[in-house]
């Protein structure tokens, strides 16, 4: 931490009262804290929102509780539901509530940096739970290695184009949200695997477009847009399955559906049922249990009063230069042939993938 806060302030990237204020935030994630062992303080959660992807209602929330619960540790989990003002006010309240931790997953950086610089400098330790927030100095970082999920979308679109042969497709790429640095990530894993196939002639190079707030219906809006302009769409590569889902309305209704690959991220039930009706690609497995157990692993040290042992990784903050000690859990691809694993693994239930005209494509697919 120590060696971090110097990197920082050498950095000159904060204001001299921010940089105050992280040594407070220091003393307190530090062996300084002089709290009992067993004592613990409450931790206190903000998660972004409930439309850009169905796993911040569904699974996040879930895990994390049942985390803090096992450990005995008071949580305050809330959701700031795509509100930027609503996660300051969400924020201020925690703050002023005594929370001794707070982990967030940003809406934007430089609304996360001014909630995470409130809390250092009321001496609270901070995680950044799967967004890194860029130049915001939080003491942890949670996460998967997010340009290999990027990788993994880029290849898994590519085994798709390959088996249904397809000859010099167009392909599309619908982004995340710009001012989401995973969504930078995932852009930079799935563009080292297409842009060589772009430059080598391969592909062609299609509409390339980020979603603003991984907003879903803007993503179907966009996306129909792309296909107007170019008919000639062949494969897409979609950064989430909410955006993949959007993108297969509008195939639907063009009667593509099944005939343009469409790639996704999140294993949510919905990209798993369009996965097992052939409309979508792929999904990437990210095993939020375990994501969001190592979150709240560090969370309960800190919240004891102990210094945490487990971030034995780290990621540099590319605006502010610093290394973040970090947490990162490696992704899984999932196509028809394992849409099963997500199910055996606990992260969606057979009933939930398996409904009404789901249930026979289920048991075709191992499903049982
Ligand atoms: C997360 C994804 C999620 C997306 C939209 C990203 O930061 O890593 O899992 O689909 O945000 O919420």
């Amino acid at each position: 931490m120590r060696k971090g806060m110097f990197a920082l302030a050498a950095a000159g990237m904060l204001a001299a009262g921010s940089v105050a204020a992280c040594g407070g935030g220091d003393s307190n994630t530090g062996s300084g804290s002089t709290g009992g062992a067993s004592a613990s303080g409450k931790v206190g959660v903000i998660l972004p929102d409930t439309a850009s992807s169905q796993r911040w209602s569904t699974a996040d929330n879930k895990f994390l509780k049942a985390a803090f619960d096992a450990a005995g540790v008071q949580a305050d989990i809330q959701n700031a539901q795509g509100d930027k003002s609503q996660f300051q006010t969400i924020a201020d309240g925690m703050i002023s509530g005594g929370v001794k931790v707070l982990m967030i997953v940003n809406l934007d950086s430089g609304t996360g940096k001014a909630v995470l610089d409130k809390a250092k400098a009321a001496g609270i330790a901070t995680i950044d739970y799967d967004r890194l927030t860029l130049n915001g100095g939080a003491n942890y970082y949670v996460s998967f290695d997010n340009v290999k999920v990027g990788e993994l979308q880029g290849q898994g679109l590519v085994d798709c184009l390959t088996e249904m042969k397809a000859s010099k497709p167009v392909v599309a790429e619908l982004n995340g949200s710009p001012t989401d640095n995973n969504a930078t990530l995932f852009k930079q894993g799935y563009d080292s695997v297409l842009k060589p196939k772009y430059d080598d002639g391969t592909y062609a190079k299609g509409p390339d477009q980020s979603v603003p707030d991984w907003d879903n219906a803007q993503a179907g809006t966009i996306f129909e847009q792309m296909l107007t302009q170019n008919k000639n769409i062949k494969g897409v590569l979609a950064a989430n399955d909410g955006l993949g889902n959007a993108v297969i309305s509008v195939l639907k209704k063009n009667k593509l559906n099944g005939q343009v690959p469409v790639t996704g991220q999140d294993a949510t039930v919905q990209g798993l049922q369009n996965i097992l009706a052939g409309d979508q690609c792929m999904t990437v497995y990210k095993a939020i249990k375990q994501e969001a157990d190592a979150a709240a692993a560090l969370a309960i040290s800190l919240a004891k009063g102990e210094q945490p042992s487990t971030a034995t990784g780290s990621i540099k903050d590319p605006e502010s230069g610093k290394d973040v000690p970090s947490v990162l859990l490696t992704p899984k691809t999932i196509t028809k042939a394992n849409v099963k694993d997500v199910i055996a693994d606990g992260f969606v239930t057979k009933e939930e993938v398996c409904t009404g005209s789901f249930a026979a494509l289920c048991t075709k697919n191992g499903i049982s």
